[in-house]
């Protein structure tokens, strides 16, 4: 079983951005695997390194189609997408410089604040705009 389920609950209306969603529990499972499955830092660095570039994509992905419904949030959401970012490439960079393991604080921060609490709040108030 995986660690995160993507379940209806998360849904935004929108085939392409709930794939993306889909896509990025996914790399969280991945990343969660690989921290308790012992497969070494150059793998955990490899899926941390894809979790960063997917959340790039996604959320330009995103913040094109908010625009494209005219969706008045995009600033607020343009803004706390830029520190998510900033999150998940600060993790990479202490996993790179340092010799410190990847903790279950980083996995839980990964989880409840990025999926559950990003999604569930934030891009949940997008999806009326989306519906055709
Ligand atoms: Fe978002
Ligand atoms: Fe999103």
């Amino acid at each position: 079983m995986a660690f995160v389920d993507w379940t209806t609950t998360y849904t935004v209306n929108n085939v392409t951005l709930d794939e993306q969603h889909q896509k990025l529990f996914k790399i969280i499972n991945d990343l969660h695997e690989a921290m308790f499955s012992k497969k070494g830092r150059e793998f955990v660095a490899t899926t941390i390194r894809a979790l960063a570039d997917y959340t790039q994509n996604h959320f330009a992905e995103e913040e094109r189609q908010m625009a494209a419904c005219a969706y008045p949030g995009l600033a607020e959401h343009q803004a706390a997408h830029q520190k998510l970012i900033k999150m998940v490439t600060d993790i990479e960079k202490r996993y790179l410089e340092t010799h410190e393991s990847m903790g279950g604080d980083v996995i839980g921060f990964l989880v409840s604040d990025w999926l559950i609490k990003h999604i569930l709040s934030m891009d949940k108030q997008y999806a009326p705009y989306m519906k055709k």
